[in-house]
């Protein structure tokens, strides 16, 4: 739709979790204004949710050849290592930088950090705060700072559309919408000199997720629609230990971090016994796909819709205070963890992929700008390494705003709006969705189960409604579910989270990445 408003600001970033907050406050240091739009509040996106902690080398024994070696081994060949380098090395001074800001991690009786460890690192390397509240306690951190700085305009409850581009094609702003302000006429524009897209993931396109309803994959459809390079979104990480409570209808499902394994809890199947035994040597702190499939497997052998976490032997003080927030959100369900096993299950988790971005988080389009969940910087490959998330979103804005600031071109005009898609499907197709793509497209996936999804796929997308949030929403949905499933489709070879059941092993062929473009849409 044509906007109806307009306004202007020197970058704009579009979402206000860690990646978009933390970029926002690093151009403010660049003497630049920004303008920071979100979907619904401030809090509202994946960051608050993350439990386990940023993953860093703080140990002095530690080393980042180390780091880098574990999220290699992690991201089964398709990490870049110049990104991956720029990772393990810049990582630990943006988590200094983010204790300024005035985070507080957790910290042993002499002060120093607390470290911990998750699936897949060899090495005592995650820091955390409020036990298993890390992502709570950045946001707030954050959140804070972006509140002290007049200068950061916040946007809440706008849902992004379309990107603007200049004749030159240089991205120059968005089209947005702004809840209450009715439907199609409530669109708006912001121009921009720059756009960093911060939008978060896309969990929402499975029927359960870790990720808040917020998480529906925005920013990919986004770049999509305006032909920007988007890449690896076959390559979604099913975390293994979900929260699995009988009656709960809700899609998010709350997470039971790997955290907890790191301290000692096992996964049991029903008869007790320890199934990751035997089958790698990190047992239940093997890389996540590594669990997940253990899982799964367990699950198709014996018809369960979960196993078991066992932490009893952990105790409940300790239980108490290292993990708060477990304990009460499995208590509040009726699970007692310090003495009763805890029902868990794999959920959809984390985009690997995303959209395409270099070094300095640029994205194929000049000016277009993509951190944290949304982008595909290379650092995660097929698989990412436990709490390398939130790291990714702190290293990344920071080059993000250095790069901006560099070469910051004055505002151009925008071209005539093209909306893309140019029609809209109805809310009701959510929920149809998301069971499709967790029956064909989920964690084990086939040529057969996959057809049979995007076939249905294309059935939904041919209905039709009235453009407003809730229907451009689920338009995103099914335009990012189409192009996973196009790319899991194509790419036959079982790797990292991408998981084949007609090709069961990885193939040299496929050590490469898939591109995808609005035009790979309904190609099956
Ligand atoms: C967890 O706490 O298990 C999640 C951490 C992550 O996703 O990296």
């Amino acid at each position: 739709p044509e906007p109806g408003w307009t306004e202007s600001t020197d970058v704009l970033v579009v979402g206000s979790g860690i990646a978009g907050l933390t970029a926002a406050l690093h151009l403010r240091e660049q003497g630049l204004h920004v303008t920071v739009v979100t979907k619904v509040n401030i809090d509202d996106g994946s960051t608050r949710w993350a439990q386990g902690g940023i993953a860093a080398v703080l140990d002095p024994l530690d080393t980042p050849e180390a780091h880098a070696f574990d999220t290699e081994i992690a991201g089964v060949g398709l990490c870049d290592p110049a990104a991956v380098r720029v990772l393990v090395e810049e990582g630990p001074a943006r988590i200094k930088e983010l204790m300024r800001l005035g985070a507080e991690f957790d910290r042993n009786a002499d002060g120093s950090l607390m470290l911990t460890r998750e699936g897949g690192h060899r090495a005592d390397r995650i820091v955390h705060a409020g036990g298993d509240a890390t992502g709570a306690e950045v946001q707030r951190a954050l959140h804070d700072a972006v509140r002290r700085d007049p200068w950061i305009r916040l946007v809440e409850h706008a849902l992004v559309l379309d990107l603007l581009r200049s004749a030159d094609g240089r991205a120059c702003g968005i089209t947005l919408h702004v809840l209450g302000e009715g439907t199609e006429d409530g669109v708006g524009a912001i121009l921009s000199r720059a756009v960093v897209l911060a939008t978060g993931g896309m969990g929402q396109i499975f029927a359960s997720t870790t990720n808040p309803a917020v998480s529906t994959g925005d920013g990919v459809a986004l770049a999509l629609r305006a032909g920007a390079t988007v890449t690896d979104v076959e390559f979604v990480q099913f975390h293994p230990t979900s929260f699995v409570t009988a009656g709960v209808t809700s899609v998010q499902r709350p997470l039971i971090s790997e955290a907890l394994r790191g301290e000692g809890a096992h996964l049991v199947d029903e008869t007790g016994t320890r199934f990751m035994v035997g089958r790698h040597e990190l047992a239940e702190l093997a890389p996540r796909d590594i669990v997940a499939k253990g899982i799964h497997r367990v699950l198709r052998a014996t018809g369960a819709d979960h196993v078991y976490l066992d932490a009893r032997h952990l105790g409940k003080e300790f239980l108490e205070h290292r993990f708060p927030t477990i304990v009460a959100s499995t208590r509040a369900a009726g699970v007692d963890p310090a003495t009763e096993l805890i029902p868990v299950a794999p959920a959809a988790h984390y985009a690997s992929g995303g959209v395409r971005t270099d070094l300095h988080g640029r994205t194929s389009i000049p000016g277009l700008y993509a951190c944290g969940e949304v982008a595909c910087t290379g650092v995660h490959g097929a698989n990412r390494l436990a709490s390398n998330s939130l790291l990714e979103g702190l290293v990344f804005s920071r080059r993000i705003a250095d790069d901006i600031a560099r070469d910051l071109p004055p505002q151009a005009d925008p071209a005539p709006v093209t909306a893309e898609p140019g029609w809209v499907v109805p809310p009701a197709i959510r929920a149809e969705l998301q069971r499709t793509m967790t029956r064909g497209a989920g964690v084990l996936r086939s040529a057969d189960s996959l057809a049979a999804t995007a076939k249905e796929l294309t059935r939904l997308g041919e209905q039709r409604d009235t453009p407003r949030n809730s229907a451009w929403e689920s338009t995103n949905l099914l335009t990012v579910a189409t192009a996973l499933v196009a790319s899991a489709y194509a790419r036959r070879e079982t790797r990292g989270c991408h998981w084949r059941e007609d090709y069961p092993n990885a193939a040299d062929e496929w050590r490469g990445h898939l591109l995808d473009s609005i035009d790979r849409r309904g190609t099956l």
